[in-house]
């Protein structure tokens, strides 16, 4: 089965062939274009990204098609949750294509893709009798799922941020220190810089590491915290700047794997499936060997091209939601919010 992957949920415009074939994954194509006009503002402004989709959407399909079209079999899109202009211009591109080619379209939820993209390496045969335990962190969301299938899918939402998005975290800071967007890759090579050149023996945090009650995760008052850190310290060099990264980066990432850790030994799942821009944190990626050692699980990251927003986990959602409903209607809208989009598949 060959599948047409489209991704434009947010500030990429993403368009991957991926084929399945002896239940295994294989990427032909992947073209992700990064939408650069939002460094300025410090955030992705909608209505530029909008925009922008429409502009890159034709060049990047053109490049993205390396096989003939007719030999596509399914069309995956991200529908949900995003922003609506950045949706519609995937959704309609699909749809398009889908209706030309008298394909099926697959509404993708972008979240789930982002974990789900972990199977690119593995034979789908031997990972459908497991549950997993399914985590996004990224530039939106910070969420956690319980998988309970792979085929037919059956997820259920168990956690999400009572506030901002962990990477959203991440870009805030970095806009507090001028450091540029997004914040993520710039924090952690200054924090790695930092580790390098400092003895951390004596090392005590500056910043509280959050700790919601139940399994939800928390980011606004480290942040708060960071900020009035700042405000005091007016002057600040490099190697300052550099302290604030690794304290700051610290605290948000030990908070994430305090949550993962809380929620394998509650639920009880060893298997652990982690997605989105956030994944590619070094630190994250440590910790995350640590706890992997410590209980003996399965936790799968992504290759970090695979980490942030890309049309190739799109194209994989889209094959699981297939084969396990493949009387699905062409004629679906687009939903913001991940639980109006959710009810297509009578999930929450
Ligand atoms: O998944 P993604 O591409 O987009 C959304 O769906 O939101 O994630 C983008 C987020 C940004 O907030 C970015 O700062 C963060 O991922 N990010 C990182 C790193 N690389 C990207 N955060 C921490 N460390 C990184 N190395
Ligand atoms: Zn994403």
């Amino acid at each position: 089965m060959i599948v047409l992957g489209i991704e434009t949920t947010c500030d990429e415009t993403s368009i991957s062939l991926v084929k399945f074939e002896n239940q295994k994954f294989e990427i032909i194509s992947n073209v992700v274009l990064s939408q650069d006009i939002h460094s300025i503002f410090g955030g992705v402004f909608p209505e530029k990204a909008f925009r922008k989709h429409q502009e890159n959407m034709v060049p990047v399909l053109k490049k993205a098609l390396v096989i003939d079209i007719q030999e596509i079999d399914i069309i995956g899109v991200s529908a949900y949750p995003g922003l609506l202009g950045a949706l519609a211009a995937g959704v309609a591109t699909a749809k398009t294509i889908a209706s030309l080619l008298d394909k099926p379209v697959i509404p993708v939820n972008h979240l789930w893709a982002h974990f789900l993209v972990n199977f690119i390496d593995k034979e789908i045969t031997e990972v459908l009798n497991k549950k997993y335990l399914g985590i996004v962190i990224s530039g939106g969301h910070t969420s956690s799922y319980l998988i309970e299938s792979l085929i037919p899918l059956k997820i259920t939402s168990i956690s999400r941020t009572l506030d901002d998005a962990v990477g959203e975290s991440f870009d805030k800071v970095a806009r507090m220190l001028n450091l540029g967007f997004p914040g993520g890759p710039i924090i952690d090579k200054m924090a790695q810089e930092y580790k390098k050149e400092t003895n951390l023996n004596d090392f005590k945090p500056i910043f509280p590491i959050p700790n919601p009650s139940d399994y939800s995760f928390s980011y606004s008052g480290l942040k708060t915290a960071v900020k009035r850190y700042i405000e005091q310290n007016k002057e600040l060099e490099n190697s300052k700047i550099k302290e604030i990264c690794y304290h700051f980066q610290y605290s948000a990432i030990k908070h994430l794997v305090q949550k993962i850790e809380k929620i394998i030994i509650d639920f009880g799942i060893g298997n652990v499936l982690i997605g989105g821009g956030v994944a590619a944190n070094s630190f994250l990626r440590d910790e995350l060997n640590d706890l992997k050692q410590k209980y003996n699980l399965e936790i799968l990251i992504p290759p970090v091209n695979l980490c942030t927003d890309n049309a190739v986990m799109v194209a994989i959602a889209s094959v699981f939601l297939y084969l396990s409903y493949p009387n699905i209607p062409n004629d679906f809208d687009i939903f913001p919010n991940e639980d109006e989009g959710n009810r297509l598949w009578n999930m929450s």
